[in-house]
């Protein structure tokens, strides 16, 4: 859909100060704008409006970008970024836009990870999770009484198989010093970190593929089909994983995955069936589930069978 330029929100031209500078967005008027927006079909149109004229450098950005939403891009790829965990992740067209449901993974994963953790965020997309699990390790330790410096620190990893998430999340993962690698699942990673991941992210594809045409167009159009597919039942990818992570885990390390609630049982089968004890964590308020696999500490794995080896 194409919408016409936005009005200037000053009354008359006359009131204005002769200026041969680029109008600013904020001379555009926030409800003309959501008013736009809302035509569009933008459902919460004034706090979109509101990111927009925040972000936007001049009144003609501001135009395009309202161009580009009324389209149907996610908000994210229009901004540039998403808020995730209070940080703000740099999101390129084409990468997967990071959901607030997922922060609960997050939070789940800083209970079992210290400074000085060996963290990989595997299919990081942006990387947002592993930005922000480093950002709230060092949160942590700097309130404690022992804070030092360096000790604030995870050793971070992230990979994807997408170039495009690659580059994305190399922005996303700098200040935390994360290195970020491309390629198949653990195939892309340092072969010195095998066995030695105390942490392993792994929000995975999980919608299965009959679900896809239910997804909202934002995600259906403008997000990767490697981003979102997880094979017919959701769980192609997480049993690779899953097979992996008795290989790259650590003695008493963790992987952690989200998933939807009817494929709860069938995600923590496929951890225990890789020899990890298994448990879940849910989110009332977000919906989220997560599934925790746990290598035992003896490194010796319980049994299980992989249906795949160390893809390496
Ligand atoms: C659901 S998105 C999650 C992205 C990010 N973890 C997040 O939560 O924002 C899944 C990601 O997995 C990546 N991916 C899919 N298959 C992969 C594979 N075989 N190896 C590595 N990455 C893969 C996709 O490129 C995509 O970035």
């Amino acid at each position: 859909m194409s919408i016409p330029p936005l009005p200037d929100s000053s009354t008359s031209s006359a009131t204005r100060p002769p200026s041969a500078a680029e109008p600013s967005p904020s001379s555009v008027s926030c409800s003309a704008l959501a008013a736009r927006l809302r035509a569009a079909g933008c459902v919460f149109a004034e706090e979109e409006a509101q990111l927009m004229i925040s972000s936007a450098g001049t009144a003609a950005e501001l135009a395009a970008m309202a161009e580009r939403r009324a389209e149907g891009l996610p908000l994210e790829h229009v901004l540039g970024w998403a808020e995730f965990c209070g940080l703000r992740i740099a999101v390129e067209p084409g990468v997967f836009v990071p959901r607030r449901r997922t922060e609960f993974l997050v939070r789940q994963a800083l209970d079992v990870t210290r400074p000085g953790s060996v963290v990989v965020d595997l299919c990081c997309g942006s990387g947002a999770l592993g930005a922000a699990l480093a950002a709230a390790v060092a949160d942590v330790a700097r309130a404690g009484p022992a804070h030092r410096e360096s000790h604030g620190l995870v050793e971070l990893h992230a990979a994807d198989i997408d170039p495009a998430a690659v580059r994305c999340a190399r922005r996303n993962v700098a200040a935390a010093h994360g290195r970020v690698h491309e390629g198949d699942l653990c195939a892309a990673l340092p072969p010195e970190l095998r066995g030695h991941i105390d942490v392993l992210l792994a929000n995975v594809p999980y919608v299965p593929t009959d679900s896809m045409s239910l997804l909202p167009p934002e995600a259906r159009d403008h997000e990767p089909r490697t981003a979102l597919d997880g094979g017919p039942d959701g769980l192609d990818v997480l049993r690779r994983v899953a097979a992996q992570s008795r290989q790259w885990l650590a003695p008493g390390g963790h992987v952690l995955t989200e998933t939807s609630e009817p494929q709860v049982a069938a995600a923590t089968g496929v951890l225990e069936r890789c020899g990890l004890s298994a448990r879940t964590a849910h989110c009332e308020e977000s919906g989220a589930a997560v599934v925790i696999g746990a290598k035992g500490t003896s490194g010796v794995q319980s049994g299980g069978r992989a249906s795949e080896g160390s893809g390496r």
